[in-house]
């Protein structure tokens, strides 16, 4: 019986490490930049922003004191070291603590954030009704950090009671796929999802979803969603959605493209509207096809030796426009070399945007080793994959000359040197008669 109870107990103490301390304990203690604009300074070059170190201690309960056990560095303010409380504990991601001594770090950035409403005709309407403002006087902090993966990007905002230094995350956006590689025609998911304090008086009152395009500093509205009326904003992008139900019930605010284009690639801006907030994160994507290869012309016709073959290598279809075109030829020993790189044209873009470019390879039969041929193979070196495109190259009566053909060549010369021998000798013969015959007139 006894016996019993302390297997029970025991258990009771594994249950509760693995509920709370364990748990906790992965919540990680983050080094952070705590970033605000300087005072009285405006204008100049410089950013007018200053940094200081600052120390986030995470936990995902009031209750519970954990992972308190890193001391702030000696330079960090003791008025920048920050109690955040995260219930969902999206800051307790295991990429945001990469092991001890790792020379990876995450990133981290937080700032005193400034809450407001929006004019944007899909989140106006969060703030029509006002509810009460008292909650919105506090200290509002964002703070957005990346993963030591280069996968995970988050961005929260957390509201402290005025000067307490611990603020509570209200609203957090996650992306797990920051940088997002895609064939062209293929589906293609951006995740984006976010969390909101459910005990916050903000979280009853609606949200919205936006998705904005950046190239080079070109931008354009891709989706924006009111949650509140249930309502899509009239763009003009074809093949873009969400899924409204993953939306509502999860926050899954991932974007769907249904077929990926060149036109594509680019930055994506996910941002999630509360009343008064918002926060963001951004997903790049890049189309990477890989080029289809063609050799012209194929098969090659057959090469006598001291022969020049021009060979035409064509790559078309590929995107992004990186790509090293080489030649490579495989002799009778099996064993392919480079040969000279040929001339490279000029880029042409095709209306889907993918490119395309070609070489031509001027190939001297006498100058290279080539023996009776073998194969000829055009190689493309690019992002998305190297491709190859082979063909036989066949040189006609290029061996070294046996006995019988040394002998026979012989015999060759030696009949024509007779034949001319004898021409001549005609010839002059009858030269010489007519002479005679002139005299004798
Ligand atoms: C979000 O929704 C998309 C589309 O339905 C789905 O493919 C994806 O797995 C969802 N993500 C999560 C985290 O549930």
């Amino acid at each position: 019986m006894t016996e019993l109870s302390t297997i029970y107990k025991l258990s009771l103490v594994a249950a509760a490490c693995f509920f709370h301390a364990c748990s906790s304990s992965s919540c990680p203690a983050l080094d952070c930049w705590f970033v605000q604009e300087k005072v009285g300074r405006g204008g100049g070059l410089t950013p007018p922003t200053s940094q200081e170190k600052s120390l986030l201690y995470i936990r995902t309960d009031t209750n519970s004191h954990s992972a308190e056990s890193q001391e702030p560095l000696s330079d960090t303010s003791p008025d920048r070291v920050y109690f955040i409380t995260d219930p969902a504990a999206t800051l307790c991601h295991h990429s945001l603590s990469p092991p001890k001594g790792s020379i990876e770090k995450p990133q981290c950035e937080i700032s005193p954030f400034l809450q407001q409403p929006s004019n944007l005709k899909w989140v106006a309407p969060l703030t029509v009704s006002g509810f009460s403002p008292l909650y919105l006087q506090a200290d509002w902090f964002s703070a957005a950090l990346r993963g030591v993966d280069k996968e995970l990007a988050i961005s929260t905002v957390m509201r402290a009671p005025t000067a307490t230094k611990e603020p509570n995350v209200i609203l957090s956006v996650t992306s797990k796929t920051v940088s997002v590689q895609s064939r062209l025609g293929k589906p293609v998911l951006l995740d984006c999802g976010f969390w909101v304090d459910p005990s916050s008086p903000l979280s009853g009152s609606g949200f919205a979803v936006e998705w904005r395009y950046q190239f080079r500093g070109k931008g354009r509205l891709v989706l924006a969603y009111d949650g509140k009326t249930d309502r899509l904003a009239d763009t003009q992008e074809k093949g873009a959605t969400l899924d409204i139900e993953g939306l509502h019930k999860k926050g899954n605010a991932s974007l769907i493209l249904q077929e990926a284009k060149v036109r594509h690639s680019g930055t994506y801006i996910c941002t999630v509207y509360l009343p008064y907030l918002l926060a963001q994160v951004a997903v790049e994507l890049e189309i990477v096809e890989p080029p289809s290869l063609s050799i012209h012309p194929s098969p090659l016709p057959l090469a006598a030796p001291g022969q020049t073959l021009n060979v035409h290598c064509q790559a078309s279809g590929f995107a992004p426009l990186s790509m090293e075109l080489s030649w490579e030829f495989k002799g009778a020993d099996g064993k392919a070399r480079p040969l000279e790189s040929g001339s490279v044209t000029g880029h042409r873009e095709a209306w889907d945007g993918t490119y395309s470019q070609s070489t031509w390879l001027a190939l001297d039969t006498s100058k290279m080793d080539l023996g009776t041929g073998g194969e000829l193979t055009c190689v493309a070196v690019h992002p998305g994959g190297t491709r190859r495109a082979r063909t036989s190259l066949s040189i006609i009566g290029l061996t070294s000359p046996s006995i019988e053909d040394s002998m026979a060549m012989v015999g060759v010369a030696l009949v024509l040197y007779g034949l001319i021998k004898f021409v001549f000798w005609t010839f002059t013969s009858s030269g010489e008669a007519e002479k005679l015959d002139k005299k004798e007139k």
